[in-house]
């Protein structure tokens, strides 16, 4: 294989504003100055993943324009195969973030140029698909050009999907997953219906559904994995949580990595636990994360 991981997904250039608190209906509230971050789903992971050391490239579309470069550039520093980004048609997409006190963050999308990645597109990166151990993909793109990926995955290549922001899935996107992996919020959409308030069951509810194994995230409370054959608790590590975008995608990043070096899925969260938590104790996202040697260092690992 030439990639041990391909990201397919989204690129966006996020502008970043601090808030005490968000603005209800109608309300304007004042924050920080404005700083403007690379992110997006799909370049997230691939910078993630590259930062541990996994030969990675990216399939995304960013418009012709300065925001466009500033994502480029990012993937390029990170040593990210760029020969996959495809350059123009609209402008780049943008997500609006603004970051509580706690560090949370509220963030909305305008797809832009991700929304101009075509099935045909797709269809036309299947040497990148084919040099692959493992692909892994979000729904920051058309949903039919995720399906189209499944439709070209080769035969020995994984796949992963954390389905984010998430919708109903069909059957044959949700029978190619393995994992899915979700935090709380996706898997309520996903599964559609009522749910409890214990993960085991949501893992549950989510296999019926087809995929061939699932991974919840917790948070602050690890994560969990499930496979037919049951379902694995993985602690999390205590950090002091400064900004937590984009954690999740080098969640995923992380554990789409171990998983094509051959991990097991629980070894492969409870790395992918780490790197998620050391995402958290800094600004930003692809800025934030760590590389192999900053990963050994943190605390509780
Ligand atoms: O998951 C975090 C990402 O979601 C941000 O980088 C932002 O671009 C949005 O896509
Ligand atoms: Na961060």
């Amino acid at each position: 294989y030439d990639y041990d991981v391909l990201v397919v997904g989204s690129a966006n250039a996020d502008l970043v504003v601090g808030v005490e608190r968000r603005p209800a209906a109608g309300e304007t509230v004042l924050g920080s100055d404005l700083v403007v971050h690379p992110g997006g789903k799909g370049a997230n992971q691939s910078v993630a993943a590259a930062r541990l050391g996994a030969r990675t490239a990216l399939l995304a579309r960013v418009g012709d324009d300065t925001h466009g470069r500033l994502l480029l550039d990012s993937q390029r520093r990170s040593g990210v195969d760029t020969t996959g980004v495809l350059v123009g048609g609209a402008p780049t997409g943008v997500a609006l973030i603004t970051v509580d006190p706690s560090g949370d963050n509220s963030i909305v999308v305008s797809p832009g140029a991700n929304g101009r990645l075509t099935p045909q597109d797709v269809r036309a990166a299947r040497g990148l698909l084919h040099g692959s151990r493992v692909v892994s993909a979000q729904l920051e793109i058309p949903l039919e050009s995720v399906v189209e990926v499944v439709r070209n995955l080769p035969d020995g290549t994984r796949f992963v999907l954390n389905p984010s922001p998430p919708r109903p899935l069909p059957a044959e996107l949700l029978a190619a997953c393995d994992p899915l992996v979700v935090n709380e919020h996706e898997a309520r959409v996903i599964v559609g219906g009522e749910l409890d308030d214990s993960p085991e069951e949501w893992a549950a509810a989510l296999l019926a559904l087809g995929p061939r194994s699932v991974v919840v995230t917790l948070g602050a409370q690890g994560a969990l994995v499930a496979t037919g054959d049951g379902t694995v608790r993985i602690p999390s590590v205590r950090v002091a949580a400064v900004d937590t975008t984009g954690a999740g995608d080098a969640f995923t990043a992380a554990l789409a990595w171990r998983l094509g070096a051959g991990a097991s899925l629980a070894d492969a969260a409870a790395y992918a636990v780490r790197v998620g938590a050391a995402a958290v104790t800094r600004v930003g996202a692809q800025e934030s994360y760590p590389t192999e040697e900053e990963l050994a260092s943190l605390a509780g690992s």
